[in-house]
Formats: C-alpha cells, structure tokens, sequence
C-alpha cells in the first residue's frame, strides 16, 4: 500500500510527464510554463524531503550524473543503417522501376505503391532502447553497428520521455530518431558565443553534434537540443503497426515526439509533389532539413525488398541542393553601403550551391573575419540558404597548408578616398563623407527609388549606377530634371523605357508622409519607424524640426535612432536635397482628416500583427501597407506580443507557434472587415 507521499509524488509525475507531452510532442501545451514550473517543483520538494523515493524515470532526474571520463561503446543489436541518396526526378523514377521490379510478384503492374514522405532532417541518429517503457539506453549511430553511449546526455532532452505513456508498449522496444538542434536554438546559442568571445558553431548539425557527444551532460543540458523519431530497431514482447505511418502514429502515443510534416503519399508523382512542397517550406521550417527521405510504407513489402549493404533497398534520400559548399577566397574587396558601412566582400571560385551559382560572399565586417580568421587562399565553407545573401561561414578546417597573410582593413574609401572611421566598440567602418561619396550617393538614390520607398518603376540599381558613374545625377533631387533625350541616349535603355522612367518619376511625385521620410534612408528609420513619426508628428516640418526628447518620446524610437534623426537633419547637404526635391514638385500628401481619424478608431491602432502564407487576393506587402495605414506595427515573428496573426494559405510555423501561444489568427476577408468596420 503506498504513501500518502508516494502516491502524491506518482501523481505529480504522471502530470508532468503528461504536460511535457502535450508541449513537446503534440507541440500543444494545455497549461501554462508556470503551472508546469509549479508541479515541477512541489515534486522537487517532495523529493528532496524523501530522497528515498527517487528514480531514475523521475522527471526531476534529466540531469544529475557526473561528467564521464570518456563515452563507453555500445553494440547495435540491430545495425543502424544509412540511406542510399537520389539528386534528381530521374534517379527517383529509376528508384521508383527497381521497386516495381522486386514487387511484381506482390502488386499489380497498375498499382502505385504507398510510401511515408519524411524530412530528412540534419542532425545525428541516435537508438534509445525502452525496456518496460522505461529509458534504459541512448547510442549514437557511430559505424552503424557500434556507437557511444550518450545515455546521460540524451536523458536531458526535454522531448525525451524517461519512461513511455500508457502500457501499450511492446516490452523492449529500440526507436531510432535524429537529434537536431532547431534554428532558432542555434542563432541563440551562437549569440552567447559571440557575446562571450568563444567559438560560434558552423551550423545546427554541427552544433547538435558538439553538444551531444559532451562528456558533462550539464553542458549538453544548457544546449537546445530535440529529438523525432522515424523507425525502429528491435521490438520484443509486443507488435506494432504494419505500415510506417501506423508506427509511427504508435510511437507518437506512446509519448515519443514525431516530426508533424510527415505524410503518406502514392506514386512518384505524390512522391515530387511532396518534395516540392518542402522545399518551399525549407526555409520557413524552424529546423534544417537536407533533403526528402521516401519509405515503403507497408512493412511486409520492405520485409520483402531487404537491404543491401547498410541500406534499405526500401527508402531513398532525395537530397535538396546544398546550402553549404566548399570554396575558395580568391580577392577580398570593400563595399560602400549607403550609410557609408564598408563591407568586405569575399571574390570565390564560383561554387553552385543553394540552387544558384555563387562568386561573391559577405564577409559581414573585419571582427567576424578576425573571429573566423578569414584569409585570402583559404578554402572555406559558403552558404547560401533561401534568398539570403550567401555568407563565408568557416575556414574549412586543416586546409591551409603555408602561412597567408591577415586581410587588412582599407585605410581610404575605395571610392571616394576619405580616410575611413573606425568607432571604437562598433564592428562596422565607415566611410564618413556622406552623399560626397559616389556609392554611398548611388546607394541613397536606390533606395530612394525602392518599391517601399518612391517606388519608382524602372529605375533600377544598375542604371542608378550608371547615372551617378557619368554625373548626370548627384542627389535623388536630380532624378527630376532628367530628360527623355538625355535617359534615350543611354546604352540599353531605348526611347520607350525613357518615357516610360520619367512617366514614373512624375508618378512618384505625391507620397504619403511616412514613405517620403522612408525614402530619405535616414540610418536606422526604417518603414515602421518612418510611420511612426509620421503618425506622431503629421506634418514633414514637424518631423524636420523635432528635438531629440520630442523624438525618442514616439513609439519604438530609442536613443541611437532619436539621435540619426537629429543628426540627420542637422547636416546642411541633405537639407538642401530635401528643398530640392519641393523644388522639383515633390508634395507630401498628408494623412487627411478622415483618414486619421479611421486610424484612431481603428481596430489595428497600435497592434502589433504578423502576415504569413499567401492571402486570397492582397499580396502580403498589400496587406502589410494597409495594416501599417491603420496605425498597427507589422512585424516578422510570432511572440507573446503579437495581437494577430493573418494567415493565409500554406501558413506553416508561425501559424502553430500563434496556435500555442493563443495568438488570435484571422484571415484576409477578416481584416479587410475589420478595417473597414472602423468608424
Ligand atoms: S531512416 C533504415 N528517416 O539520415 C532507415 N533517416 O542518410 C535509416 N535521417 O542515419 C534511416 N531524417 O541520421 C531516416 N526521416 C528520416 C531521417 C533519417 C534524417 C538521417 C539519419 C540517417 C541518415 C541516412
């Protein structure tokens, strides 16, 4: 007959074990972090008060053992093996054939066959072995039949269940998963990094890896790490389903976390529809995937196929083109930004990766090469993830074979030859010449011409450039005394397009307050923040004349910012610019008295909204300029903070992350009532 305190102590594990399911495998909390926090430590106490009644299975006991000396090795019973990979539609339909071929004895020639379509994710296979639901052992893959045993570090894996839900369980069961460290986990871990001079990890994978093979499972602790699980090895004293899916749906209730993007597709043609899908998504998903892993679902079919060497003849990796390749640095040049921030640019061995054929990466500024400790020659790792801009991640380890010499900074501007600034505490040098700079003239000209700005079509970077390289424009001012004939004599530009630019320019000639303030890139004063001062201050004078206390007191405006802003208007040549443009017929149009006051009875006023998916008929940059007209913020990530959440079709994290935070979700035909409900 157990305790009073026992059954209480049961009780209140049983609880947690239940929340941290709900929160880390249905991705559903149902109460509170505190609430969890609270249970969590009222059995604590207890505890602690009957040290006694502790287990291993303990909630409480995720982290506890000493560092080890070293990793002891553990034998696979079953081997974990790896995957044979396909790059392209026509190595998948050659996959496809040979299937078609060993199963014509199971299934018709006119029947496709049923698969799992799984991402394959980018982090380390581990085995956990269950003996009577109870966590006995975590092994990493080492050669596949022998791994470490990271059991104490696995343990502090929050999606880890110390002892399986309900008793449905087969009596030994062995699940195999890959442990990953989600993205955002990464940049976090890596801003700690950076903030206290170590290493930065290359990316989430190497960073899972670093993390689970600590000998101090406290550190391993501290690090972001998850798990989803995808297959099993032994199982006895119990059965489980006969298809992939239906295993894994049984994992799943058995308190075992499974990635939420599988599905169960049919054919080759379901099989790239699926892939296609995820590869949209890749950049969105809050982990790295490498690529598309397809399963025969039914299991006696991949008793059937069998293996051959390590792999299943059964599955295939379909591989999503790489984001990260091996280069070399060829020549390190500076670029002027249009706030005169010099950045080096490294010139590479033109690479593919990312989809995309690269021959110049970012090397951000001089402290980022000093930490990577870039050198001209080195081979380096590059990556170029979704439309960002691609980036020298590393020097590839081992690969520089003779002494090369550090990359210095430039003492002059390259282009306009000032002596550049350094300020002491920032990572950025500066060109300080301001518009006397070609680039940086060239770089306020385009951005003036921007589609968030002016929005003046047809003039795009490389004829800005051309313009300011042949002095036929210093300022944006200059933009409007240009002529047909004079824009018809350019190379590649013809006659029409040279109406066509100037048709634009007399078109650009009327913008709202907070697009012109936008439009003169002042540092730091972006779209949101031009907003904001236009709607505090409503007038382009106003904003002109504002002091910094009348500034920093507008919402989101901070000191730095308040200060640009002065500063800004305190330097005579943008002054003159800026008459230049009146000059020219440039008229703000201000907020009229109708519309300022829909904004003030506006349901939007003040909110802060997140767009993601794709709205019916409004593109998100429509929504988005309609919302910010209402007086909302729009902002990029899903928070505790955020008021609402437009989603439209394909809406994928963000969407979930609103579900679990309870942030109210609407959709397009819901803010266009509630936008015009206002008054
Ligand atoms: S199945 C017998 N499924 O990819 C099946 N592997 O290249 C063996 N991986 O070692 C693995 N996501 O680390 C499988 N959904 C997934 C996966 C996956 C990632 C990794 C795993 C494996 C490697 C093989």
């Amino acid at each position: 007959m157990p305790s009073k305190v026992e059954s209480q102590i049961d009780s209140l594990r049983e609880k947690l074990r239940y929340h941290s399911y709900q929160y880390y495998v249905l991705d559903d909390p149902d109460i509170p972090d505190a609430e969890y926090d609270r249970l969590y430590q009222q059995l604590l106490a207890l505890e602690t008060e009957h040290p006694e009644l502790i287990t291993t299975d303990s909630p409480t006991q995720r982290v506890g053992s000493t560092p080890l000396a070293a990793f002891d090795q553990i034998k696979h019973q079953m081997p974990m093996l790896s995957l044979d990979n396909v790059f392209s539609e026509e190595d998948l339909q050659a996959f496809y054939l040979r299937l078609q071929d060993r199963l014509a004895a199971e299934i018709s020639s006119a029947e496709d066959i049923d698969f799992t379509a799984e991402p394959k994710l980018d982090g380390l296979a581990v085995s956990l072995r269950y003996e009577n639901g109870e966590l006995i052992y975590a092994a990493t893959r080492g050669d596949g039949s022998t791994g470490e045993n990271v059991t104490q570090n696995v343990r502090t894996l929050h999606s880890v269940p110390l002892r399986l839900l309900g008793n449905a369980f087969p009596q030994v069961l062995e699940v195999r998963g890959e442990v990953f460290m989600p993205k955002a986990g990464f940049e976090a871990l890596n801003k700690i990094a950076r903030a206290n001079g170590d290493k930065e990890f290359v990316n989430p994978r190497n960073a899972a890896a670093g993390s689970l093979r600590q000998l101090d499972p406290g550190i391993t602790a501290k690090r972001p790490l998850s798990l989803y699980c995808y297959s099993t090895g032994i199982v006895e004293g119990g059965t489980l389903a006969d298809t992939q899916y239906g295993v894994l749906q049984q994992l799943k209730t058995f308190g075992l976390p499974v990635c939420a993007e599988i599905k169960c597709v049919t054919g080759v043609a379901e099989c790239l529809a699926y892939y296609q899908h995820m590869a949209a998504q890749r950049d969105a998903l809050p982990y790295d995937i490498d690529g598309i892993v397809y399963k025969v679902n039914k299991i006696k079919l991949q008793k059937k196929l069998g293996f051959v060497a390590r792999a299943p003849r059964w599955a295939i990796a379909h591989k999503f083109p790489a984001q990260e390749e091996v280069s070399k640095i060829l020549e390190v040049d500076f670029q002027v930004g249009r706030t005169g921030a010099i950045t080096p640019v490294a010139r590479l061995e033109p690479v593919f990766v990312g989809g995309v054929t690269v021959s110049n990466a970012t090397l951000h500024n001089m402290d980022e090469i000093r930490r990577k400790d870039i050198r001209v020659g080195d081979r380096v790792i590059v990556r170029r993830a979704g439309d960002v801009i691609p980036e020298v991640v590393a020097v590839l380890p081992g690969s520089r074979t003779m002494p090369l010499p550090e990359i210095q900074m430039l003492e002059k501007c390259p282009v306009c030859q000032s002596a550049i600034e350094q300020i002491a505490g920032e990572a950025v040098a500066r060109c300080p010449a301001g518009l006397f700079c070609r680039a940086q003239r060239a770089e306020a000209i385009k951005h003036f011409a921007s589609r968030k700005a002016m929005d003046i079509d047809g003039l795009g970077d490389k004829l800005v450039e051309q313009l300011v390289a042949e002095k036929l424009i210093h300022t944006a001012a200059d933009l409007y005394s240009l002529t047909i004939e004079t824009l018809a004599a350019l190379p590649r530009m013809g006659e029409k397009s040279a109406k066509n630019l100037i048709a634009a320019l007399q078109k650009s000639k009327n913008p709202v307050l907070s697009r012109f303030v936008y439009a003169l890139g002042i540092r730091e004063v972006g779209e949101t923040t031009a907003l904001n001062l236009a709607n505090a201050f409503a007038s382009f004078e106003a904003i002109r004349d504002a002091d910094y206390d009348s500034l920093i007191e507008v919402q989101d405006i901070g000191p730095v910012v308040a200060q640009h802003i002065v500063n800004y208007f305190r330097q005579p040549n943008n002054l003159q610019v800026i008459q230049q443009l009146f000059d020219a017929g440039i008229k703000i149009q201000l907020p009229q008295q109708t519309q300022q006051s829909a904004m003030a009875s506006s349901a939007f006023l003040g909110k802060t909204i997140v767009i993601t998916g794709t709205l019916p008929t409004l593109s998100r940059e429509e929504a988005k300029q309609k919302l910010l007209a209402a007086g909302a913020k729009v902002t990029g990530s899903v928070s505790a903070k955020t008021d609402y959440l437009l989603a439209g079709d394909k809406a994928g994290s963000k969407l979930a992350k609103a579900e679990k935070l309870g942030v109210p979700v609407i959709d397009e035909a819901a803010m266009l009532r509630m936008l015009t409900s206002a008054d």
